[in-house]
């Protein structure tokens, strides 16, 4: 039997009432399986600010350094629009990202069998599509210095943040991307505005540097963000792993996520260097217009804890269990609203959970 320390994170909006969902399958496996969890919880965001008076308090911090891994819900909230700019529920992951060095950040762009008519492309250009984006996420605009609201005068302001990224940095999530496609299906697509930013030119030679010293086996192409993302509604299916930048990354993930119809079914887990917990996530934010209404779609937060098991845990066995178990849910074509379709099951969160429970159950019963 193997414990694991896992801090839990559930956040602002529909957060917590996903994350209520992720607790059923932890416990599952607990008296399923031969692993226990050893569960901290606590709060980031909106609702650590009122708790706290920050969104990411150090003592929650210091607890996530001591964990396996960081299974968090979604932050913000119109409840907190007149809170400092530093002290916004969204600089509170910001912070997490960051202190964490939680540098590759892994979204994949999965669609299920029973969901390809959910996208609103057609589906023979969607069916099957299994892409992943390798997000860098402690660089480039979000951090960069100098940044700032500056007062010129006359009722005149600038507005300033810095794009920068250091070979170092670039190699590194370079290699995450590298290491991942050598796993799937052996191809990298690289992604800057080498043909306008300096900070892009550095990116695409030190990504060719790496490739030709340490990734020969791998195919590497590089693509201007722009054409990436025409290149995603034209043909996604042309992609293997994407590797890019911190903004650049944040705008191609929410188009890839959108390919598969519902940003309610995508995990993502952020990763550092190997003795460093990772974060997991669901791609979608907290929901604030659905929230506390028991309608929230909770797989991809249950997808991200599978992410988890498998990323930091090593447990790629459990991992597999429960993304069978969530293809079978919606083989049975049982839906939350955001991907219900006719002929289906309207499901609330915790129906959702309760049947994935109940596959579990049967998966069990089978093998046995
Ligand atoms: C994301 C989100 C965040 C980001 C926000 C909430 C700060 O959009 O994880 O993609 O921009 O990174
Ligand atoms: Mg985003």
């Amino acid at each position: 039997m193997t414990s694991y320390n896992l801090v839990i994170l559930p956040g602002d909006g529909i957060g917590p009432e996903v994350m209520a969902e992720v607790r059923k399958v932890m416990a599952w496996l607990s008296s399923n399986k031969d692993v226990s969890f050893n569960v901290h919880e606590d709060k980031i965001g909106g609702a650590a600010y009122d708790e706290y008076g920050v969104p990411f308090a150090d003592s929650t911090l210091e607890k996530c350094r001591a964990s396996h891994a960081v299974i968090m819900g979604s932050v913000g909230g119109p409840q907190w629009d007149n809170v400092p700019y530093d002290k916004r529920p969204e600089a509170g992951l910001l912070r997490a990202r960051k202190e964490l060095g939680l540098f590759a950040n892994l979204r994949p762009a999965l669609v299920f069998d029973a969901l390809v008519d959910a996208s609103t492309l057609k589906p023979e250009i969607v069916r099957g599509l299994d892409i992943l984006i390798v997000r860098e996420l402690t660089g480039g605009v979000y951090f960069g210095e100098p940044r700032g609201i500056e007062d010129l005068g006359h009722g005149e302001r600038r507005g300033v943040n810095t794009q920068v990224y250091t070979t170092s940095e670039i190699k590194r999530v370079g290699r995450v991307a590298f290491e991942l496609a050598r796993k799937r299906n052996g191809r990298v697509t690289s992604c800057e505005k080498a043909n306008v930013m300096e900070s892009g030119k550095l990116w695409r030679e030190d990504i060719t540097a790496l490739h030709k010293a340490e990734y020969g086996d791998v195919t590497l192409e590089h693509m201007y963000a722009d054409n990436c993302a025409m290149q995603l509604l034209r043909n996604p299916r042309q992609f293997d792993v994407i590797v890019t930048d911190n903004l650049f990354g944040d705008i191609l993930s929410d188009e890839a996520a959108m390919l598969t119809g519902s940003l309610g079914m995508l995990p993502s887990a952020s990763l550092g260097s190997d003795d460093t917990p990772g974060l997991y996530e669901p791609v979608h934010g907290s929901a604030p217009d659905i929230a506390g209404q028991n309608k929230a779609n909770p797989l991809a937060t249950i997808l991200s804890f599978s992410m988890a098991l498998r990323y930091s845990l090593s447990r790629g066995d459990l991992a597999d269990m429960i993304e069978k178990a969530v293809q079978n849910v919606l083989n049975a074509k049982i839906r939350t609203a955001d991907i219900m379709a006719d002929g289906c099951i309207l499901a609330s969160t915790s129906a959702m959970g309760d049947s994935l429970i109940k596959e579990l159950d049967s998966g069990l019963a089978k093998a046995a």
